[in-house]
């Protein structure tokens, strides 16, 4: 169904005074503001529990900016932007105090609050009168395993209807991540050898140097297995991996992804390693133990760390493992794929004493590193046949020169726009929970890794005999 999308919107900020705010949606809106892209008119109204001010949201507002912000903040510019801010008490005024504040009968209306408050403030916009009209954008986590998340689409469905609804995994907002489509689809090139028979395996890692950051209570009940690979890997791997869509328009797109999440095989026991950290050094600096952040049980079970071995049964990845692993203070920041080629038959090159030869592989670096690199095999010059991998490599920096806007603005606009297509459709999102439902009831033991390492031993095995490409090495 073709969504009608109005010309202007009033934007409303459930939990505008959260971090998720603070750090991505108010810096978000700035930059779509200076950048022309946001209607000329319409409120950007702030909801939180607790009393304030309009001034005081406007102050929270431009400390957000000048702390988060990609672009700094203008002092010419400010003062217009700002005088659209405009501070809702939900202690004081409820929704009905929304719907005073909006100005034009379409608005979008932000969720960043989490997932136990849902209930409560769907039923308190459809109380105030503010469903028509409204355009739900929702953040994740979508539920905490499948039996939740089907509980929080009911709950959502029984007042908006599904078009309505744009569900955000700010992966789909990173252009490198946008890329993909292009890159597999608008090159004949690289899709004809995009299959198992070409294809040996496939490794996918979101690293990150940072630990848990304070936030030891949402982590305690999320993990890395919920908090980054069943939504953004799985997302970003549907992308990877699906059928070409009839059209990249939002629908063909997301029934191509619903596809490839049915033949994704449920996870067992046997493919998920779970690790936790403990001491150790990261970026030089000396960091604590999982178990001892605030707000984490001395004898937390919850995995910082998770690899896992995925198939995907159709006739296009039949037997191709799919590598994916992620995990808070390891050594680096860095997320990408790797692609790895099936060998080339040894006999040609007998000869000359070569054993083996290192396949060709295609990475897909999606952060902090933007680029793509096709490792291939050359002849060193000389009198004798001596073979070295060598790399091509294209740089979004080099050859664009621009630096991408940030994905949460993408997002924004693109709801704004009403258009769904970098948005997980409900389907999707239970699929994916129902790949790893058997694993959530029966949870192998977290083993622990030293923190600033890349994650535990058993690691290793559950890749073998194959081995982790080592992030970072393509630059030495
Ligand atoms: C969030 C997770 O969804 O993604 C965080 O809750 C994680 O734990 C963050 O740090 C990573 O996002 P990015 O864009 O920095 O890779």
């Amino acid at each position: 169904m073709t969504l009608q999308c109005p010309e202007g919107q009033d934007i409303v900020i459930v939990g505008a005074t959260g971090d998720l705010a603070r750090r991505k949606l108010i810096p978000a809106l700035y930059n779509l503001y200076l950048g022309g892209l946001l209607p000329d008119e319409g409120k950007i109204i702030g909801f939180a529990r607790g009393a304030s001010t309009d001034e005081e949201f406007r102050q929270l507002a431009a400390d957000a900016v000048t702390k988060f912000s990609r672009q700094p903040l203008d002092r010419l510019r400010w003062p217009k932007f700002s005088e659209r801010f405009s501070y809702v008490s939900g202690r004081e005024e409820g929704y009905a105090g929304v719907k005073r504040r909006c100005t034009l009968s379409d608005r979008l209306v932000y969720l960043s609050i989490p997932p136990s408050a849902f209930g409560p403030t769907i039923q308190g916009l459809k109380d105030a009168g503010l469903v028509d009209g409204t355009h739900l954008v929702v953040e994740k986590p979508f539920g905490h395993d499948l039996a939740s998340a089907v509980a929080l689409t009911e709950t959502i469905h029984e007042v908006f209807e599904e078009s309505h609804v744009f569900r955000i995994d700010h992966y789909l907002g990173k252009e490198t991540v946008q890329n993909i489509l292009v890159f597999r689809f608008g090159n004949a090139v690289f899709e004809r050898i995009w299959n198992r028979d070409a294809i040996d395996h496939v490794q996918f890692t979101v690293a990150e140097s940072i630990g848990i950051e304070g936030r030891g209570a949402f982590y305690e009940e999320t993990g890395a297995l919920r908090d980054i690979l069943q939504n953004h890997v799985f997302q970003v791997l549907a992308l990877l991996t699906m059928e070409p869509p009839s059209s990249i328009l939002a629908e063909p797109v997301r029934d191509e992804k619903i596809k490839l999440f049915r033949a994704m095989r449920p996870l067992t026991e046997d493919d998920l390693v779970r690790g936790q950290y403990t001491r150790g050094t990261v970026d030089g600096s000396e960091v604590l133990g999982y178990r001892e952040e605030p707000d984490v049980a001395p004898d937390s079970q919850t995995e910082t760390y998770a690899a896992v071995r995925l198939f995907i049964d159709n006739w296009r990845w039949g037997g191709v493992p799919f590598f994916l692993r992620t995990g808070k203070h390891l050594p680096l920041r860095t997320t990408e794929v790797v692609i790895s080629f099936r060998d080339v038959p040894i006999p040609m090159f007998a000869e000359t004493h070569i054993t083996h030869l290192p396949p060709n592989r295609l990475t897909i670096l999606i952060q902090p590193q933007e680029e793509i690199l096709l490792e291939f095999l050359a002849k060193v010059p000389g009198p004798q046949i001596h073979i070295e991998p060598v790399t091509m490599r294209f740089t979004y920096g080099t050859s664009f020169k621009t630096k991408p806007a940030e994905a949460y603005e993408r997002l924004l606009h693109d709801a704004m726009q009403c258009d769904p297509t970098l948005f997980a459709r409900a389907d999707s999102v239970e699929r994916s929970w129902e790949v790893i439902e058997p694993v959530l009831e029966h949870l192998p033991p977290v083993r622990p890794y030293a923190a600033g390492t890349w994650g535990p031993p058993e690691a290793d095995a559950l890749i073998a005999p194959r081995t982790w490409v080592m992030p970072g090495l393509e630059d030495q």
